[in-house]
């Protein structure tokens, strides 16, 4: 195989059965090359989040491989940055607290005292969270939650981000508003990221690729080629006739597929 092929993350026929030998995700294979950003749609219940467990190490076991680079995707030398559904912040920690614990935790031994703290503000202003670095999660609102676990993914400086709804709990006008914040973060840190979401408007506005869970299990995901959304200037997306087709298809899949 050449190094450009086995290059990125490659899911290579994964599939996950809980305990109680229910399957939560059938057979799965893709491969998302480095530094891309792929989105994932799908019903409720079609094994989005089971996904991105299974990459995140989180699971007692699946069959199938997970790579990165060729090399195991549990290797040490991925730092994989998770976003999860419940946002998973430590609730006895303050907002800057549960940042920097993540870092220490992600890079140990890495920068100065003060760098890191001028590292953590400068994360907390770009999600517009500044003024939470001392509060508590639990006094915060979902989305104010959900901006403090995106602050954290993209503080550690992953090689692999993963997403799992991150902007569900937000109205429409502040997700349009962190759409752009995320992805203007994410081209200045372009980790490999896969972005789960139920919302098509939001997999068509940011994903490279679509993949479209599929409601059965024994069906294979389709994955649809978004490159020429994706390579138009973030605020022109939406109103753009490209925009429009997609949607389009991406209904027609989900029409077959769900
Ligand atoms: N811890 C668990 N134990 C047993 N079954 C589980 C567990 N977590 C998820 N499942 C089952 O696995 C399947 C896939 O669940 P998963 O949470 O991955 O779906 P999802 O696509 O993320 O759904 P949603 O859009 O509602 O978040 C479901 O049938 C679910 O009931
Ligand atoms: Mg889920």
């Amino acid at each position: 195989m050449s190094s450009l092929k086995s290059s990125g993350l490659r899911i290579k026929e994964l599939q996950v059965e809980y305990k109680s030998g229910q399957l939560a995700l059938g057979q799965m294979n893709l491969n998302l090359p480095e530094h891309a950003i792929y989105t994932v749609i799908g019903p409720s219940g079609s094994g989005k989040s089971t996904l991105l467990r299974a990459i995140a190490g989180l699971l007692p076991g699946y069959d199938g491989e997970l790579l990165f680079n060729g090399k195991s995707v549990h290797d040490k030398d991925t730092l994989i940055g998770l976003v999860p559904q419940n946002y998973g912040l430590l609730p006895w920690k303050t907002v800057r607290d549960n940042i920097r614990i993540a870092m220490r935790i992600a890079r140990p031994g890495s920068g100065g005292r003060a760098e890191q703290e001028a590292q953590i503000s400068q994360w907390l202003m770009s999600m517009g969270i500044a003024d939470l670095a001392g509060r508590y999660p639990l006094s915060l609102s979902g989305g104010q939650q959900q901006r403090v676990a995106i602050a954290r993914a993209f503080a550690i400086l992953p090689t692999i981000l993963l997403l799992d709804e991150p902007f569900s709990a937000l109205d429409a006008i502040t997700r349009e508003g962190l759409q752009q914040i995320f992805i203007d973060n994410w081209q200045a840190h372009p980790a490999t990221t896969l972005f789960v979401t139920h919302d098509v408007e939001e997999a068509i506005l940011l994903g490279q690729k679509i993949i479209v869970m599929p409601s059965g299990k024994q069906d294979v995901p389709e994955i649809i080629d978004n490159s020429a959304v994706f390579g138009m200037k973030h605020e022109a997306k939406r109103e753009s006739g490209a925009y429009f087709e997609q949607s389009k298809v991406i209904r027609k899949v989900m029409m077959e597929k769900w």
